[in-house]
Formats: structure tokens, C-alpha cells, sequence
């Protein structure tokens, strides 16, 4: 990092090449260009696989909005598809597969908490329609299937390093793709579709540019890069300790009752347990949960008010049912996790959210 300060070349150049490199060695693929965020990188995948007006993308809800936004810069219709249950926040398959349309150009598939989607069935499913798969990996760097990495089952995959993932250097992103020729578009659309960087001129390789697509500002800077060179070296320790700390809480919140658990204790290990979610059991009211929990000073969140349920997306594209998204939407919430968290921390947490729990019972038992 002070190096790249040192260095006097701030712009994407020589460390946002070698991150790309890391990065692609990391995953076991071919390509990965930096970004400027998971948002920028789902955009270029979805451009750089020529979607546009009058195409649809299936997408899930149970996801941050920009999984879907990113459709709609295309000026295409994003197609939500509900989850698998509340056991697994994943995109359903056969549901995926129910909406499919002539008009279809993609699906996107999401790695909630970093567990694995159902992308095996999902690239059978596409590949046997003749549709292209994109993952939105933001939060699963290093989280993998069948020993392949998740973000390169599909024909591309969209990574975030946003201040709270698993990942984080503040803001940043990346796609990763085994096709030279998406690589190229990507890169190309990440700089203004121009036919040659700033670095490249400044080394004499070539004289000028030209622009030769309508391209954006996506680029990462070398400070970024340099941060994630060196952070990219730990990923997988930290991912071991969040692993053992959600062993622990399962463990521990198996036997609190007003709660269950999503996903499996043999899943966690291909997991990079992004955020520990449970789901609270129905009737419990989650906000005296949060409002208890948050009095104890334990910080909670929703992971994910569905997508479809905003008031921008009611706008556009009103009359979505989506009814297991939307009852994980209601009853998920997400317990502290964080790769230096101490086993007291955890048990506080647990004993607190159990603590919690008991309340928003016995309140609506006397309510009813
Ligand atoms: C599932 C998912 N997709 C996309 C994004 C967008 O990432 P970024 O903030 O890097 O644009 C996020 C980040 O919050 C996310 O959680």
C-alpha cells in the first residue's frame, strides 16, 4: 500500500494486474479484471454478455438490489425467481426453470452467506437451454462446490470487497470469466471501451486510443489492489476462523428454542460464512429481538428485505409473489460474525439472543 502511494502511479497499472493474476490462480480460472465494485462487475457481465432491451434475467430476491439494478442499467427485465426454502436461501432451481422464456438471455444466481446455490443444477439447467449462468460471488470468495470455486461456474462470476465482506477493502470488485472473448468486452467496457490504459501509454507500448464501445469508469486503483494482494494472502484463515465460529454458534442456538437454522453443519465447511443467519420461528416479532439484542449492544441485520417488495421495484414491476422469499424476508435475521470474534463474545450473543427470544414469547402468549 505505501509502495503504490510511493510509487507515484495511483491508476489502475501494475498491482491491479498482478491482484488479477493472484486472484485468478486463487479461483482456478482464466481471466479476472478489477473493479470498482460487485455493482460495476455484475453490470459488465451482464453487458459483456450482450444483454440489453427486451431480454429478461432470472435473478433471486433474496439478494441486495444490486443483483437485479445491475439488469435494469441493461435496460433489460430482471425475472425474480423465489428461494429453495428457509433452509436454503439459494435460488430454486425448478423455479428458475418455470419462468424461463423465449426472451430469457440469463440467470443469475446468488451465494447467500457464501453456501453454495444450487449452481451445479443451475449450469445443467442452462447449459441444456442455451443461456448463460452469472454469479453474483460477493460474498463467497474462496467458497466452493464439487472442489470448484464458486464465482466460475458461470460463464462469469461478479465478486465484492465492500467494507463488510468477508473480502473488504472499503469498495472493489471483480469479475472472474474462462472466456477470452468476455474478458476482453469487460475490460474494454470497465475503461470506456478504450483500446488502450493510461499505464499502457505511459510504458510506450502504444502511442493513443481509440474508443471503440460505450464503456464507463469501473476501474479499481493500484492503493486497492495493493490492500487486497496483501489481504487476499489471509483470506483462508479468516474463513477457517469464521467456519469454527459458526460451528460454535450452531452448536449453542440448536437447542434455543424460537429459532431455526438454515443450511447444514456438513455445509458450513464449503462455506465462507459471510454472516451467521437464523430464522426466527413465525410469530416472534423480530423487531423486540433486534430492539433486546441491540440493548446488550448487539448489532443485527436483515439479510435481505426482498427485492421485489421496494417501492422502486413494486413501481416497475408490480405484482411479484415470491411467497418463501418472502417469508424468509420477514423472519431471517443475522447474528454478529466477524473473523476475530472470541468465544465470550459468541456465548453473549447466544445467551443474549436466547434471553431475547424467551421475552418475544412470553409477550405474545400474554398478547394472545
Ligand atoms: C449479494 C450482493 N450483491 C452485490 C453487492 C454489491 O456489492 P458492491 O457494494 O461491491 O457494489 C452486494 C454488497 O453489498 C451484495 O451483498
Amino acid at each position: 500500500m505505501r509502495d503504490a502511494l510511493e510509487s507515484g502511479w495511483l491508476t489502475m497499472g501494475p498491482r491491479v494486474e498482478e491482484l488479477e493474476r493472484n486472484y485468478a490462480e486463487f479461483l482456478g480460472c482464466s481471466h479476472t479484471l478489477a473493479t470498482s465494485s460487485c455493482t460495476a462487475s455484475l453490470h459488465l457481465s451482464y453487458l459483456a454478455l450482450g444483454i440489453g432491451p427486451g431480454d429478461e434475467v432470472i435473478v433471486p430476491s433474496m439478494s441486495f438490489a444490486a443483483t437485479s439494478n445491475a439488469v435494469l442499467y441493461c435496460g433489460a427485465v430482471p425475472v425474480f425467481a423465489d428461494i429453495v426454502g428457509l433452509d436454503d436461501f439459494g435460488i430454486d432451481p425448478a423455479d428458475v426453470e418455470a419462468r424461463i422464456s423465449e426472451r430469457t438471455k440469463a440467470v443469475c444466481t446468488m451465494h447467500y452467506a457464501g453456501y453454495p446455490s444450487a449452481v451445479d443444477r443451475l449450469r445443467e439447467l442452462c447449459d441444456a437451454r442455451g443461456i448463460a449462468l452469472v454469479e453474483d460471488a460477493a460474498h463467497a470468495p474462496s467458497a466452493e462446490l464439487e472442489g470448484r470455486k464458486l464465482g466460475t461456474w458461470g460463464e462469469l462470476g461478479a465478486f465484492s470487497f465492500y467494507s463488510n465482506k468477508v473480502l473488504s477493502v472499503g469498495e472493489g470488485g471483480l469479475v472472474a470469466t474462462d472466456s477470452a472473448e468476455l474478458a476482453t468486452k469487460v475490460k474494454s467496457l470497465r475503461s470506456h471501451g478504450m483500446t488502450s490504459g493510461t499505464w499502457d501509454r505511459h510504458r510506450g507500448h502504444v502511442e493513443s486510443y481509440d474508443i471503440v464501445d460505450l464503456g464507463f469508469n469501473y476501474r479499481m486503483d493500484e492503493m486497492r489492489a495493493a490492500l487486497l494482494i496483501s489481504r487476499l494472502r489471509r483470506v483462508d484463515s479468516e474463513i477457517a476462523k469464521r467456519r469454527e465460529l459458526v460451528h460454535g454458534y450452531r452448536r449453542r442456538l440448536e437447542e434455543v428454542e424460537g429459532l431455526t437454522l438454515p443450511y447444514r453443519d456438513s455445509e458450513v465447511e464449503r462455506s465462507s460464512c459471510y454472516v451467521m443467519p437464523v430464522v426466527l420461528d413465525e410469530g416472534v416479532e423480530r423487531r423486540a429481538v433486534r430492539r433486546e439484542l441491540s440493548e446488550h449492544g448487539i448489532q443485527t441485520s436483515i439479510l435481505y428485505p426482498a427485492i421485489h417488495e421496494f417501492t422502486e421495484y413494486r413501481r416497475r414491476l408490480p405484482g411479484v409473489s415470491l411467497p418463501r422469499t418472502e417469508a424468509a424476508s420477514r423472519r431471517q435475521l443475522t447474528l454478529p460474525l466477524f473473523p476475530h470474534m472470541t468465544g465470550d463474545q459468541l456465548e453473549q450473543v447466544c445467551a443474549a439472543t436466547a434471553a431475547a427470544l424467551r421475552s418475544a414469547t412470553r409477550r405474545g402468549s400474554t398478547a394472545t
